[in-house]
């Protein structure tokens, strides 16, 4: 027996990094996982991996295709059930300083990582949760939805963003029973941060600022984020839980 047995879950962002970290583990942990992602190729060999840990299926859907989000939940309802659990991981970051980011960098940013994950959350909240007065969402934001961090103007706002509307969100929807609570990762290899991470200048920069000297990794990620979508966690609403060695506590 799981501890999410008989639940139906969301993950979007799922066929990469964190997404699918935390697909494979509420899949092992007993619930019915949609995989949602808007890369057909990187989905279509994800699902088959989660599939070999339970029952899952994959979606094609661009966050940012605000129209197409409704209508992709009720096939995933269709096909799996009302949904109990919606974890929000897709995510990009375009590192920029202040004083470069232009609407090419600020817009997509803020399209999928707030607008795109908002709408995410009040669509399944709409159709699946608030009727049945019950539900988990868990947002990915990140440190730097919290602190501070260079070239990250827009990512900041975006994952800021993310953290207000989870408190939000938390309120409006606590009369329904849906707990909505957020994760704050810090640095973790994956394919968002390959390109800098595996420069030895930064990724010292980022233990130095790490308490526990080490980076994250998306299963440390999935931990948290699977404990807040539980019954375990049946009385905490409206947190952002920083899974960052320590680097919010400076
Ligand atoms: N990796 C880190 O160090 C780190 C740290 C803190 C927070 N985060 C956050 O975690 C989340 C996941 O990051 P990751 O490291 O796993 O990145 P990743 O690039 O490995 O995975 C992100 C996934 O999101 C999908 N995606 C991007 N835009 C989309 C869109 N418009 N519609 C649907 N899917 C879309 C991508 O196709 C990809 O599969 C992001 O929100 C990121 O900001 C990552």
């Amino acid at each position: 027996m799981g501890r999410l047995d008989n639940k139906v879950a969301i993950v979007t962002g799922a066929a990469s990094g964190i997404g699918l970290a935390c697909a494979e583990l509420l899949t092992a942990s007993g619930a019915k996982v949609a995989l949602v992602d808007c890369q057909p190729a990187r989905l279509v060999e994800a699902t088959k991996n989660v599939q070999e840990k339970g029952i899952a299926k994959g979606y094609q859907l661009d966050v940012t295709d605000i129209p197409a989000i409704t209508p992709t939940v009720s096939r995933i309802r269709q096909d799996l059930g009302e949904v109990d659990i919606l974890v929000c991981s897709a995510g990009i970051n375009i590192p920029k300083l202040a004083e470069e980011v232009g609407e090419a960098e600020w817009d997509p940013t803020l399209s999928i990582n707030t607008k795109g994950l908002f709408f995410c959350n009040q669509a399944v909240a709409i159709q699946s949760m608030i009727p049945r007065k019950t539900g988990a969402i868990v947002n990915i934001t990140s440190i730097f939805g919290l602190v501070g961090g260079p070239k990250r103007a827009a990512y900041c706002a975006s994952k800021g963003g993310v953290v207000q509307l989870t408190r939000a969100e938390a309120i409006d929807w606590a009369p329904y029973n849906i707990r909505v609570n957020a994760v704050a990762p810090t640095f973790i290899l994956t394919n968002l941060t390959r390109g800098y991470l595996n420069d030895p200048e930064f990724k010292a920069y980022v233990l130095d600022n790490t308490p526990l000297h080490r980076l994250a990794t998306v299963d440390d990620v999935a931990a948290a984020t699977c404990f807040l979508a539980s019954d375990e966690a049946k009385m905490i609403t409206g947190v952002v839980l920083p899974v960052d060695g320590g680097w919010t506590a400076r």
